[in-house]
């Protein structure tokens, strides 16, 4: 059996496919761009494993996906793949109407033929998983409950609107076609291999090379964070048990202010890296400029997975962000390979001006 996934490369992607075989001996056909954010060296572990068979491609690429689909007939689809960073959509929201819309409506398209001709146990076993976010909701303020999969689309920023779009192409491929979809919407992730022009990545990075520590506004914005292999276990939960049609929020229960996390990463790090020259690395935080249009809060309630499928999340954010840090501390030379020209180019071109 097979599943293919896109976005395989990047962050949350790379932790899936890693994960994946360490509970299945499943192949997976791992469709990736190796955009900025994608990162072969994530999957180094499995460069001898032959269930992971590795493709550079688009998903928007419909001859690409159509031969995949068809040599390697996959039981499900889990799409992942997406530009991914609110404050690059902010900047240049191209390419974010390309993959996360287009490139998912090709993905889709695809997707229905190579289903519509399946023998009808291989049809009705089929899943497509379009892994989304909590951002397509809004902005909490906040009183407000945490959202729900009730909740009204209310997406604010290029990044956030693009995948709420993506989010209804898949509804309405479910709705019109028949097109057995199911669809996950989680909140903040952290952990091993996040690209360090995320917040918490970008904390523990520029720590450690002195720099300063840049939090936008007041640094009261609150975001509900989870581990990655915690977001993991529920997209492989929701694949197994998940109603189809159904949306299932994911999240750790874990709001935290954005100053609080920048405060709790560098204790920890004064704790197992104490700075040479004495002091705290809590001395290197600078507020900076907002972002424009800056959601103020986002917090998921878990409830439906939690009760219709059992998933709960293994770390709390005590556990997890110990485990980030501890990470991030054991593999410098993955950040040192990650230090290209294109990233040093959009660090100068964010902060420079903050
Ligand atoms: P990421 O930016 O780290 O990785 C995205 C991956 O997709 C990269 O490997 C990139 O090369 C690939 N990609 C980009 N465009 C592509 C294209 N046109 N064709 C094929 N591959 C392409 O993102 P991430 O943080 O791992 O997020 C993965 C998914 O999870 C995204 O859909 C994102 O919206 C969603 N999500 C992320 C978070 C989070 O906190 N990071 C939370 C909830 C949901
Ligand atoms: P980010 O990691 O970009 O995720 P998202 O925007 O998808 O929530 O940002 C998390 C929060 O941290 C968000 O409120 C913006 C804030 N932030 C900073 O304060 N400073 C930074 O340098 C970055 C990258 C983010």
């Amino acid at each position: 059996m097979t599943i293919l996934v896109t976005g395989g490369a990047g962050f949350i992607g790379s932790n899936f496919v890693l994960d994946w075989f360490a509970v299945s001996g499943e192949t997976i056909v791992n469709l990736d761009k190796l955009t900025y954010a994608g990162n072969l060296e994530n999957l180094a572990s499995l460069a001898d494993d032959d269930r992971h068979v590795f493709v550079r491609g688009d998903l928007g690429d419909r001859a690409l996906v159509d031969e995949l689909l068809v040599r390697h007939t996959p039981r499900a689809v889990v799409n992942f793949a997406a530009e991914s960073h609110v404050d690059r959509s902010i900047r240049g929201p191209e390419e974010f109407i390309q993959t996360n819309i287009v490139g998912t409506f090709r993905l889709l398209e695809c997707v229905r033929a190579y289903w519509s001709a399946l023998p009808s146990i291989e049809k009705s076993a089929f899943r497509f998983l379009h892994v989304s976010t909590d951002e397509v909701y809004g902005s909490l303020a906040l009183n407000d409950p945490p959202f729900s999969e009730a909740n009204t689309y209310e997406p604010n920023s290029p990044y956030s609107a693009s995948k709420a779009a993506s989010d209804h192409l898949v509804r309405a491929w479910h709705h019109t076609y028949g097109l057995p979809v199911l669809t996950t919407n989680c909140s903040n992730n952290y952990g091993p291999y996040h690209f360090p022009e995320k917040l918490i990545p970008l904390i523990i990075v520029n720590a450690l090379d002195g720099k300063m520590l840049p939090v936008y506004g007041d640094g009261q914005q609150i975001r509900d964070w989870l581990y990655v292999k915690d977001h993991c276990s529920a997209i492989r939960r929701v694949l197994d048990a998940g109603r189809i049609g159904e949306t299932y929020n994911i999240g750790g229960w874990n709001e935290m202010a954005n100053i609080d996390i920048v405060h709790i990463v560098c204790g920890i790090l004064d704790e197992w890296r104490p700075k040479a020259g004495g002091g705290s690395y809590r001395e290197q935080i600078t507020f900076v400029k907002d972002r424009p249009g800056h959601d103020r809060r986002y917090a998921i309630d878990a409830r439906k997975i939690a009760d219709e499928l059992g998933w709960h999340p293994d770390e709390t954010f005590e556990t997890g962000i110990r485990k980030t840090v501890r990470w991030y501390l054991d593999n410098p030379e993955w950040v040192n390979n990650i230090r290209s020209g294109a990233y040093s180019a959009w660090v100068s071109k964010q902060y420079d001006t903050a």
